[in-house]
């Protein structure tokens, strides 16, 4: 079965793609509303409101006139196979924003997966990309803005291999305190 991370991760590769500077994150657990939230923010170059018709129907139009790939409509059907619901908006030259509500309890949800993980290769990978990443479950939340990282940073990149173990042993320190 596969993981929300990384559908999480092909959502993100798509705001990269679509030259997006910065990329907001947030999962949200809410145990009592039995719901998972996947909401993630961008503000690349958007998407014309007929070809999000064709991004997200995939099933329901002519494949040939399609050149798109499965990553929106596989996370799509994810969320919706357990209850949940799907939701995209986009505007050209704004941005895009793609939001996912699991059933919490549900029995086909999706493990959530390796967040950390996820969320360390985004933010080394991209470097130049600003990341607001925020996991609540419940009272609790991990919050990990790149863009103050940056800051205190200085010219460091993320790559250095001391900042690199920190960062990795932090994400996985906040994301486990969630627990
Ligand atoms: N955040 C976004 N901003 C602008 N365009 C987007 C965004 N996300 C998706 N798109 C457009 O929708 C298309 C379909 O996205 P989707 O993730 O379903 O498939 P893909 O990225 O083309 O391929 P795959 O994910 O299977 O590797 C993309 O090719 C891109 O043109
Ligand atoms: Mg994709």
């Amino acid at each position: 079965m596969r993981e929300i991370a990384l559908h999480i991760l092909d959502i993100a590769q798509n705001s990269i793609t679509a030259e997006a500077s910065r990329v907001v994150i947030e999962i949200d657990e809410d145990k009592r509303k039995d719901t998972l939230t996947v909401t993630i923010t961008d503000n690349g170059c958007g998407m014309s409101p007929d070809f999000l018709q064709k991004v997200t129907d995939p099933f329901t139009t002519k494949r040939a006139t399609r050149k798109v790939g499965l990553g929106i409509p596989l996370f799509k059907m994810a969320a919706e196979n357990t209850g949940g619901s799907f939701e995209i908006n986009s505007e050209i030259g704004k941005g895009t924003c793609v939001k996912a509500v699991f059933g919490y309890s549900h029995i086909d949800r999706q493990p959530l997966g390796n967040t950390a993980e996820t969320i360390l290769g985004l933010v080394t990978a991209y470097e130049n990309v600003d990341f607001l990443y925020k996991h609540s479950v419940g009272d609790k939340e991990f919050v990990l803005d790149t863009d103050k990282l940056k800051e205190i940073l200085g010219d460091v990149p993320f790559s250095n291999p001391d900042v690199y173990l920190w960062l990795s042993d932090y994400i996985s320190e906040g994301e486990n305190e969630l627990d």
